[in-house]
């Protein structure tokens, strides 16, 4: 058996395995050997762990089987010795009632294997939506050397002569049809020509956000954000991570060196500046939270107030990520941040670069895909945290995505109990509903869905889209896809389930939104308030047994991130009770 030498450290974490004598150290090598792994593989040198989220039940990660063979032969190239595993992968589209519900699931699966296996550092594969957010707040409790690899997004999609972008077109059309304007072929047709390739959603949705996040964390290489999937670059991206996570193991750069408050900081900013998901503001808080690092919901408001949106990407705008990638990708974005003050140059990351060396040359080749900051896509428009007697806990809405003149708003409330209520009723022409009215979704948060499920972005009813109208404010404990749009309220804290005020909105009760001020009142009384909460009842969550149960009864709320209350924070990586 080989001895720790000066190289090959007793300190690894791999060689409380791999480099042992007797029974133990027979048990962990030989079955380990029983692929044709030679025994000069177990000298000391890092092992690294390719954790891949690649499913068939995961589309946007189909293509991970060949991404984790270019970080393969990265790890081999650099002297490590890698070994892939697969954990809990969750699919945006499939996943039923919401890919949300498990998200902590994964993240104790991450969590757990990687701190009982050899593993001295760990690539993280991420794709559609919650893949990123659960790898990273699994790996942040264990805090070993981690590298991020994106799978990319896909390429435009093409229908008739035009780009359309996943999820955004896919629920204009649907209002198209909904309204007359579009026929049920022509609704099929789009769908074969919207997702053409491997990769995730091509706008700038939540796994395009995340993406961006891990980017601007300093988690992944430069460039991990847009390259599209099926890109090369996307492949030699992900070789090189392979080769530098064998380096990072030998200078301990450890998952907590880059995840810091600072790095937190560049993330929002940088959210704001791409006009990114509101749901990076739960997973971000969750991931922070696992690190040790305090972010809550006030800083998203504090962070993002001043930056401006510099990217004309839909759902907000007009471009795909493809082009985002082509025009310069999210460096040149970071680097006009740096260039305002906005960035905190000195965040280390992954490459062990600062965050400003990375991207200070950054050019950019289209200016109408990334504007610059003198003349920004959308001025002033980061995540807005709004505060009043309807979420004393905070609640967001996105003002990129809204309509100007509802940011400051007085209407009725026209109250859906719960989201089965609301398709009930929802097509009805007899709905007593103007353009005026605000419409209320509750039950729908992390307890009351339980999932927390991305319907706060309502459908209009058909007869205020036979107007024309295409925009009202909604407001809901709910989330709101990263590919959808409108002046859509999210996130309320607490959640009606959870005994919030917003269980007690009636309606025809006025509401009145400011997000200027950054108010959403219920114009209530406390007194009609209290009367209410008399009445009212939790709603009977839909199983009480399994996860579930376990979901229920421990899901913090979305201002503290939708993570369990058991699972904030870090255990490291010491294997508790190790009698080997
Ligand atoms: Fe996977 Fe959109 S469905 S990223």
């Amino acid at each position: 058996m080989t001895k720790p030498t000066k190289k090959t450290p007793i300190t690894r974490r791999s060689s409380q395995w791999f480099a042992r004598d007797g029974v133990h150290g027979f048990l962990y090598r030989s079955w380990t050997k029983n692929r044709g792994i030679p025994h000069d593989q177990f000298d000391g040198r890092p092992v690294i762990g390719i954790c891949n989220t690649w499913s068939e039940l995961t589309p946007c990660n189909s293509h991970f089987r060949l991404l984790a063979d270019q970080v393969r032969q990265g790890i081999l190239e650099a002297g490590g010795f890698p070994l892939e595993f697969p954990v809990t992968s969750l699919g945006e589209t499939l996943v039923r009632p919401t890919a949300m519900l498990l998200r902590n699931l994964a993240s104790m699966d991450v969590e757990e294997t990687i701190r009982a296996n050899p593993l001295d550092g760990v690539v993280l594969l991420f794709g559609c939506d919650k893949t990123t957010p659960s790898l990273l707040m699994g790996a942040s409790s264990v805090n070993i050397p981690t590298i991020g690899v994106s799978g990319g997004p896909m390429l435009n999609g093409k229908y008739r002569g035009h780009d359309i972008g996943s999820g955004t077109n896919t629920w204009s059309m649907s209002e198209d049809v909904r309204a007359g304007k579009m026929t049920v072929d022509e609704f099929h047709e789009a769908e074969s020509c919207m997702h053409r390739s491997h990769g995730h959603c091509m706008v700038m949705g939540t796994a395009s956000t995340m993406a961006s996040m891990v980017e601007a964390l300093g988690v992944a290489l430069p460039g991990n954000a847009t390259y599209p999937a099926v890109d090369a670059r996307r492949n030699v991206l992900a070789r090189e991570s392979g080769r530098r996570i064998v380096e990072m193991v030998k200078e301990d750069l450890t998952l907590s060196k880059i995840l810091t408050r600072h790095a937190f900081e560049n993330a929002i900013r940088t959210n704001a500046a791409i006009g990114g998901s509101t749901n990076a503001v739960i997973h971000l808080i969750a991931i922070a939270r696992r690190i040790g690092v305090k972010l809550d919901i006030d800083d998203w408001d504090k962070f993002g107030r001043d930056v401006h949106t510099l990217l004309n990407l839909m759902p907000s705008g007009k471009y795909l990520m493809e082009d985002f990638c082509y025009a310069g990708g999210l460096p040149v974005v970071l680097r006009t941040l740096g260039e305002q003050g906005l960035l905190k140059k000195k965040a280390l990351t992954v490459n062990g670069n600062t965050i400003w060396d990375n991207n200070k040359k950054a050019e950019c080749w289209n200016r109408d895909v990334i504007t610059t900051w003198e003349k920004p896509f959308k001025k002033n428009t980061g995540i807005a945290v709004l505060r009043g007697n309807l979420c004393p806990d905070g609640a967001i809405i996105k003002p990129s995505a809204a309509t100007p003149k509802l940011l400051k708003h007085k209407g009725r409330a026209v109250v859906f109990e719960n989201i089965e209520d609301f398709h009930k009723r929802i097509n009805n022409p007899k709905l007593d509903i103007d353009e005026h009215c605000i419409m209320v979704l509750k039950n729908c948060g992390p307890k009351g869905y339980p999932g927390m499920a991305e319907v706060g972005n309502m459908p209009l009813p058909p007869k205020i889209l036979k107007k024309g109208i295409t925009d009202m404010i909604r407001i809901s404990d709910a989330r709101m896809s990263g590919t959808a749009y409108g002046t859509v309220v999210l996130h309320v804290a607490p959640e009606a389930a959870a005994g919030g005020v917003l269980g007690l909105v009636e309606s025809g009760d006025m509401i009145e939104l400011d997000v200027a001020k950054r108010k959403l009142h219920l114009d209530v009384s406390d007194e009609v308030l209290a009367e209410r909460r008399l009445k009212w009842k939790a709603p009977k969550p839909p199983l009480n047994r399994g996860y579930y149960k376990l979901y229920v009864d421990h899901v913090n709320q979305a201002n503290d991130g939708v993570d369990f209350d058991f699972l904030v924070g870090c255990s490291g990586s010491a294997v508790p009770r190790d009698n080997h």
